[in-house]
Order: C-alpha cells, then sequence, then structure tokens
C-alpha cells in the first residue's frame, strides 16, 4: 500500500480527509503501509521555501495526529528518497508525450495557472508512478480525481515490464466510492479544492469558520432533506459528509431529518465536525511544538523506505543494462 498528499496548502481539507486519509488510517492495520509527504510534487508550482519547510512538518504532524502510527506505518518525507526522482526519469523516457499531454489534472491546472507552466508540473503524474512503482504497491488509496494517474502508472509499469522483464506489479486503485469526491461547499457540483478555495472546510482553521461555511452552503430551495445527489447536490454532500464523520448511513441521517430543515442539519454538521476536529487539531500542536521529535519520525521513515526502494531500483537499473557501480 502507498499513498501521497501534496504539503502546499499548509492544512489538509475535508476532501482529503474523507476521500483518502481516513483509508490510510484504516489501511494501516491490515497492510504494509507507506505513506508520503510529497514534496517534490509540491515545487511544480512556485513555493516559498520557508512557507514549504513548514507546510511539509504540518502535514506530517496532520498525518499523525489524525491516526497515522508511525510504527505501524512508514510515513516519511518524498525528497529524502532520492529513488523517487531516479525512477521518474526512467518511467519519462517510457511515457509519450501524448499520453502526458492527456492528463485531465495537467489540464485543468495549466490552464488555471498565470505564472509559467513548468515542465515539472507536465511530467508531475510520472513521478507519481514512480512514488508507487518503488514500493510494490498493491493498492494505493485516493480520491476520484487520481484514477487517471493510477491508469498511467499502470501503463507505464506493463510497459516496463514487456519491455525488460517483469519488474514491478500493477497496483489498484482503492477508491471508496461513497466518498471519493466530496464537493465544495459553495459550488457542489466541483470538487472541494483548496485551488477554487470558495467552499473548502480545512481541518486546521478555527472550528467556528468551519461550522460558519457548513451553515452557509449552499443547497437548492426545497426543503426535504434526501439523498439525491442530482437534483440536490448541495444536501446530498452535506449528508455524504455527515454519514462519514459519524459512521451512520445516509438513509438514517434521512429518516432522522424527516421535518426538519436544511438549518438543523446544517447546524448539527457543524457541531459533528468540530467534535471531530477539536482533538485533532490539539495533536497537530502538540506534534508541532517538538520539531526535533517529528523530524526524527520522518528520518526513521525515510531510511525504511529507502530500504524497500533502492532494491526496487537496482533491479529497474540492471534490467535496463546500467552498468553495476561494482
Ligand atoms: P492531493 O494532495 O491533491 O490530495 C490528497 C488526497 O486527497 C484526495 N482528495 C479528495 N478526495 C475526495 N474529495 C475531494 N474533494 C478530494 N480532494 C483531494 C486525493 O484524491 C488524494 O488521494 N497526486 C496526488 C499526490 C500523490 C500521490 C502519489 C497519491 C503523489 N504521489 C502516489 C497517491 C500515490 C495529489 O495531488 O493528491
Amino acid at each position: 500500500m502507498l499513498s501521497g498528499i501534496q504539503p502546499t496548502a499548509g492544512s489538509f481539507h475535508l476532501g482529503n480527509y474523507l476521500g483518502a486519509l481516513r483509508q490510510w488510517v484504516a489501511l494501516q492495520d491490515t497492510h504494509e503501509a507507506f505513506y508520503c509527504v510529497v514534496d517534490l510534487h509540491a515545487i511544480t508550482v512556485e513555493q516559498d521555501p520557508k512557507v514549504l519547510r513548514q507546510n511539509t512538518r504540518v502535514s506530517a504532524a496532520q498525518l499523525l495526529a489524525l491516526g497515522i502510527d508511525p510504527d505501524r506505518a512508514t510515513l516519511f518525507v518524498q525528497s529524502h528518497v532520492p529513488e523517487h526522482t531516479q525512477l521518474a526519469w526512467v518511467m519519462q523516457c517510457l511515457t509519450g508525450f501524448g499520453e502526458a499531454s492527456r492528463m485531465t489534472q495537467f489540464k485543468d491546472k495549466s490552464a488555471r495557472q498565470e505564472a509559467q507552466v513548468g515542465v515539472g508540473l507536465f511530467t508531475y503524474p510520472i513521478l507519481q508512478a514512480a512514488d508507487i512503482l518503488l514500493y510494490q504497491a498493491h493498492h494505493v488509496p485516493v480520491g476520484e480525481d487520481q484514477r487517471q494517474h493510477l491508469e498511467l502508472t499502470r501503463d507505464l509499469a506493463q510497459r516496463f515490464n514487456t519491455r525488460y522483464g517483469k519488474t514491478f506489479r500493477l497496483p489498484e486503485p482503492h477508491i471508496v466510492k461513497d466518498t471519493a469526491k466530496i464537493y465544495d461547499l459553495q459550488d457542489p457540483t466541483s470538487k472541494m479544492s483548496k485551488s477554487v478555495p470558495a467552499g473548502v472546510v480545512e481541518l486546521l482553521e478555527d472550528p467556528k469558520k468551519s461550522a460558519k461555511k457548513i451553515r452557509s452552503a449552499v443547497t437548492d430551495t426545497g426543503r426535504e432533506i434526501v439523498y439525491d445527489p442530482a437534483a440536490k447536490a448541495g444536501v446530498s454532500n452535506l449528508l455524504v459528509i455527515y454519514s462519514a464523520l459519524t459512521g451512520r448511513s445516509v438513509e438514517s441521517l434521512v429518516a432522522d431529518y424527516e421535518g426538519k430543515g436544511y438549518g438543523d442539519l446544517k447546524k448539527d454538521l457543524g457541531e459533528v465536525f468540530t467534535e471531530f476536529v477539536t482533538p485533532v487539531r490539539a495533536k497537530v500542536a502538540e506534534y508541532l511544538a517538538d520539531t526535533a521529535e517529528l523530524d526524527k519520525v520522518l528520518a526513521r521513515g525515510a531510511e525504511r523506505a529507502r530500504a524497500v526502494a533502492s532494491k526496487t531500483l537496482a533491479r529497474a537499473y540492471d534490467r535496463i543494462g546500467f552498468l553495476p557501480t561494482g
């Protein structure tokens, strides 16, 4: 199992948590798990060095606070394991220009970006393929928006295996249907995303602010609380979030809210979220209060990750025909 998250934003949002991180926490009990803060991916857009360093620690602290246990899972920072960039180069040489051009995330991101679009943004999914293939991951827990990158990863693994002999396992995306795409609270037809931040609920913002965002979430003009994503996208999104945070089924929530209004649902969800996030925020603050210890945890993770990644890279280099270093 391998997955990664960008440190760019500082605070993770509810989409990150429900779409991916919740699964990371659950799967560390049943799988050998590698979880990576992808700082190399972050520099595909311009970063302030101080902010990047801080955000990388804040990201690691959030993962720990959400329940990643560094004794059970290997938690590390991508740039600490140079094999990622080394395998990425190999994979770039196997990727068609047209193939990379078809990545919808690249098309979206490059269309939105005002500054010059770098080649790194273009090759971003290939680095992601290297992240996954280095650990021979069987499963990759992600949200729906990563599906196309996972398909590219499988294509590249297959291509390498066909050309050089079986070396890489073809990974499967692990996407939990109900929470695969959490929508923006102000625009419930678009994915919740920091790049369009209107209705994004952040884990590290003041929960009062989150509760207010939830109260002012866009819903339709009707009154009835029913789950109908096509006709009632806003209400349905709130029900999905509520259900995921409480473990209660959407049906039982709908039954409970019969005869009540949107305002009741929103107010209660604000409280549910506050209850969930308050202890998480306290733990993040604790981890960040001792950055020396946090850095040690990440250094240990990097050492364990490298032990696996270096073996895979050595095998791949050998298959390609690179001379051994002696
Ligand atoms: P990133 O950092 O954008 O997002 C981290 C995870 O959160 C999921 N996610 C969502 N899920 C549901 N609803 C949403 N609104 C939502 N927004 C984000 C993402 O699907 C992701 O799982 N390219 C990756 C990082 C990466 C990676 C990897 C992932 C780099 N290497 C290797 C897996 C394996 C990304 O930008 O995720």
